[in-house]
């Protein structure tokens, strides 16, 4: 059984009074001389600030307060102002680099970024400006490498940071990148004239759940002699398959892994706005915009940023507890194997990863009304070839009963 290094479960009068300690180590605009900042506490004409219901809601507290978290709070200096919630911020990253990642203590940085989208930004900023700073490399000589199956947030990346982007090809059946496709996209990129390559390896991709073999990838990379940095997009699988499966080696025991993205807004169930960039120590530096007016620099692509939401991710954190964790993940698992069996049973054709909770079933099997009617999400909206159900906290047998039976009156 795993050990928790910073990761804990606490009572609600635990968080309650740690966050409002924390934001008592906060600048209060009302009772202090701020006169410099441009910001201030949420409008009381539109947010009531009632103290009797904010007295029992750190969260929605913490909201009304309004602190900025701009700036990376794990090196280096931060603004003074907010430096009881950016302590919050630190035992998230803390505990998700360490408890979740397996990273050793203060190894990494990181912060909550705006989503997936941008944290994976993030990485590839960074590689790209390593490669330029280091190698000297031109932007036509770095390329993105990542499955056919990854987020778009990677052909935004290529096409803000102006770097080549090659996909490796699946086998569809399985939904899986080979040693042959590696090969070929690698050679492709290279026939292009890329020579530094940024590599983004999928932990749950976004249609299918499906899981790259990273070892695939880093033994194609070293064969090739291929100089590569190794992202993990784990948007959606990071709050998951850590959980599912002991066999990950997508993480910082992992050496060739350099930085991870994960989503709390997504399986986490916290607010939007909690995505959450991980990068070992010594590489964010890479991203370092000069930025007079703040303390500290600013390592991040977003600027402002509410404390909030990492607030609201240490508390579901520290809510469910490491333990509470994986008797979520469990629960899903096993809704998630009792549909795919009912699947097998009225002979409809889908794709699962055994330690997922997405089932992405074949279109032909689904009438577009149905896909409709329960909010079924297509691989694309002409002609979809696939339509995925996943499942969340809400996603229960009693309505994956309705859908069975939907399909079951089709037939
Ligand atoms: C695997 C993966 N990466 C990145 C993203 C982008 O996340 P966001 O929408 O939070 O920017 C998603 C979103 O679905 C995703 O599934």
């Amino acid at each position: 059984m795993s050990t928790y290094t910073y990761w804990k479960k606490l009572k609600q009068t635990e968080i309650q009074q740690h966050v409002f300690a924390a934001l008592d180590q906060n600048v209060n605009y009302r009772e202090q001389n701020i006169l410099g900042i441009p910001a201030s506490h949420l409008d009381d004409k539109v947010f009531s600030q009632d103290e009797a219901f904010l007295k029992n809601a750190p969260f929605i507290s913490t909201m009304v307060q309004n602190p900025n978290h701009i700036g990376c709070h794990t090196l280096g200096h931060s603004e003074p102002f907010f430096a009881g919630t950016q302590q919050i911020e630190k035992d998230v990253i803390d505990i998700c680099a360490v408890d979740i990642l397996k990273a050793e203590p203060d190894t990494c940085d990181g912060y909550i970024a705006s989503g997936g989208t941008e944290a994976n930004i993030q990485a590839i900023w960074i590689y790209r400006n390593y490669y330029q700073t280091e190698m000297g490399a031109q932007n036509n000589e770095i390329s993105i490498i990542c499955s056919a199956d990854s987020h778009y947030s990677m052909d935004k990346a290529a096409n803000l940071l102006g770097i080549q982007i090659h996909k490796v090809a699946l086998d569809t059946a399985v939904r899986s990148i080979t040693a042959h496709t590696i090969k070929d996209a690698i050679s492709t990129a290279k026939n292009n004239g890329a020579k530094y390559f940024i590599v983004v390896a999928n932990m749950m991709t976004t249609m299918y759940g499906s899981v790259d073999d990273i070892d695939a990838y880093t033994a194609i990379l070293a064969e090739t002699n291929s100089p590569f940095k190794l992202h993990v997009d784990g948007a959606y699988g990071g709050f998951y398959f850590p959980f599912s499966t002991e066999h990950n080696k997508l993480n910082f025991a992992n050496e060739h892994v350099s930085s991870v993205t994960l989503d709390a807004h997504k399986m986490a169930q916290a607010p939007y706005g909690t995505g959450i960039f991980l990068a070992r120590k010594g590489l964010i530096a890479y991203a370092n915009t000069k930025a007079g007016y703040v303390e500290g620099e600013d390592y991040t692509l977003i600027g402002s940023r509410s404390g909030a939401n990492a607030v609201a991710v240490w508390m579901i954190l520290v809510t469910n507890g490491p333990f509470g964790w994986f008797e979520k993940v469990y629960i899903l698992q096993k809704r998630t194997e009792w549909m795919c069996q009912k699947l097998k049973e009225h002979g409809l054709k889908y794709y699962r990863n055994a330690y997922a909770n997405i089932i992405t079933l074949h279109a032909e099997g689904v009438s577009p009304e149905v896909a409709h009617k329960y909010g079924l999400v297509p691989d694309k909206h002409a002609n979809p070839s696939w339509y995925k159900i996943v499942i969340m906290e809400h996603v229960t047998l009693e309505k994956l009963h309705m859908l069975l039976a939907e399909f079951e009156n089709a037939v």
